[in-house]
């Protein structure tokens, strides 16, 4: 399959085959990919946890109803004494690392046939506090990680995306 083709096939989970679980080999290729991603200045702020025991999936199920059965959650957070700060001083790279690293896992788990939901329906305060982080870490999304249940299909918006016209403007670069 090529990426594009592997981008389209991608949908965001909402239900999980709760009796099959994420196996091992397959979530460390995800969270190898997450190490790999690009960050600014390489400064690789973020932290990765993994949520796979009994007592880890009822703390992530305290925090969102959006877990949708997933046998694996990864909480994906950001050192703040690691990130970039752009000229200027007014903006760190923190958020936009963890996207990346998480854009990764999330494209890679699909390529290994791994379904996922990225999710931030949730107080990342919250998620810090009870996973007990230190001060310096902010947490920016929890990704859902499993098998689809039986039936379970993209959203019905899944393929409706705006036109490349609303999303893309070529300035000065090109003639259109
Ligand atoms: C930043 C972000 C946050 C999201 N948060 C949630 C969430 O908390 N709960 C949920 O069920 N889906 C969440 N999603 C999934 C989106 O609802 C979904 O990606 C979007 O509707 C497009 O669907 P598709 O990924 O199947 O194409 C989130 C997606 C993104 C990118």
């Amino acid at each position: 399959m090529d990426f594009l083709e592997l981008a389209k096939k991608r949908y965001s989970c909402k239900k999980f085959d709760t009796s099959k679980k994420v196996e091992k080999d397959k979530l460390d290729k995800i969270l190898e990919a997450g190490q790999v991603a690009p960050t600014a200045k390489n400064s690789q702020p973020q932290r990765i946890y993994v949520m796979e025991s009994e007592e880890a999936l009822k703390l992530v199920d305290s925090l969102t109803p959006c877990r949708y059965g997933a046998p694996v959650a990864l909480v994906v957070a950001y050192s703040t004494d690691e990130e970039f700060t752009y000229p200027g001083g007014k903006y760190r790279s923190g958020m936009e690392d963890a996207s990346i690293v998480a854009t990764h896992m999330m494209l890679m788990a699909a390529s290994l046939g791994i379904d996922s939901c990225w999710l931030n329906f949730f107080d990342p305060d919250k998620a810090a506090e009870a996973l007990n982080l230190p001060d310096n870490e902010k947490v920016v999304l929890i990704m859902d990680l499993g098998y689809a249940a039986e039936g379970a299909s993209p959203l019905p918006n899944h393929e409706k995306t705006k036109t490349m016209d609303e999303l893309v403007s070529y300035r000065y670069t090109r003639e259109r």
